[in-house]
């Protein structure tokens, strides 16, 4: 059986996976508000504090993970499986960087800023500047559709290693021992 990762690390990989997954439906639904309501400032403006919730949980995930090794793979896995493994976790940790910081820098080259929760005013550090805040409105999605296909590789990939009861679903759960 192989030695699991910390369970500071595992509660944060569910409660992060949760609350990403919640918030891309969430900008999706959001999609949906016609522009120019009041509306649609409401929900845009929750969006960008959970958004921001979810980047500094993001930070402490990162962080915690820089203190813990992640424990090493069982031999059993191929050395390819081991590469890819650890370099489609890389890319779902940049992913999860790009994303709300790349929300968070649009957010500044609108008139709009940020209102977190409606009890503390970011305003703009930006100027308001529509090619600007495309580029990085682009990135947004972008990273959101990258993150999404990535995090399908991932099930499956959890589904395989489940299927072959090889213990590298234990690593992560949360059961206690
Ligand atoms: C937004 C959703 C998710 C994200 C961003 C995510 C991200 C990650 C990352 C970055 C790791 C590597 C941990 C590290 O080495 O620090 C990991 C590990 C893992 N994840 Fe996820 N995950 C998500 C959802 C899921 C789901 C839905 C499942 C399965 C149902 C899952 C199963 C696993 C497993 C089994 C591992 C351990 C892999 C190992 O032992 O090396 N994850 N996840
Ligand atoms: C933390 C993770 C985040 C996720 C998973 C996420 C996800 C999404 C999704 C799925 C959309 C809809 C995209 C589409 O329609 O194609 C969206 C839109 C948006 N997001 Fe986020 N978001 C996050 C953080 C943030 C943050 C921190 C901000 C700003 C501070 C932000 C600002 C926006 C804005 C302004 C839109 C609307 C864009 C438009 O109307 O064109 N997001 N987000």
């Amino acid at each position: 059986m192989a030695s699991r990762y910390a369970r500071s690390a595992r509660v944060l990989h569910w409660l992060v996976a949760s609350l990403l997954l919640a918030q891309c439906a969430f900008g999706f639904w959001l999609d949906g508000i016609a522009r120019n309501t009041p509306a649609r400032g409401y929900f845009t403006n929750l969006h960008k504090s959970t958004g921001l919730l979810i980047g500094l949980l993001i930070l402490l995930r990162l962080y915690v993970r820089l203190r813990h090794r992640a424990p090493a793979l069982p031999p059993t896995l191929a050395a390819w499986q081991q590469r890819l493994a650890a370099s489609s976790h890389h890319l779902l940790y940049l992913l999860m960087l790009v994303l709300p910081l790349s929300g968070y820098l649009a957010s500044n080259f609108s008139k709009h800023g940020v209102k977190f929760f409606n009890l503390l005013a970011l305003p703009p550090w930006g100027s308001d500047d529509k090619a600007i805040y495309a580029v990085f409105n682009q990135s947004h999605k972008i990273s959101v559709v990258l993150l999404l296909a990535l995090v399908a590789l991932h099930l499956l990939a959890a589904l395989w290693h489940g299927l072959r009861r090889d213990g590298i679903f234990s690593r992560i759960s949360l059961r206690p021992y």
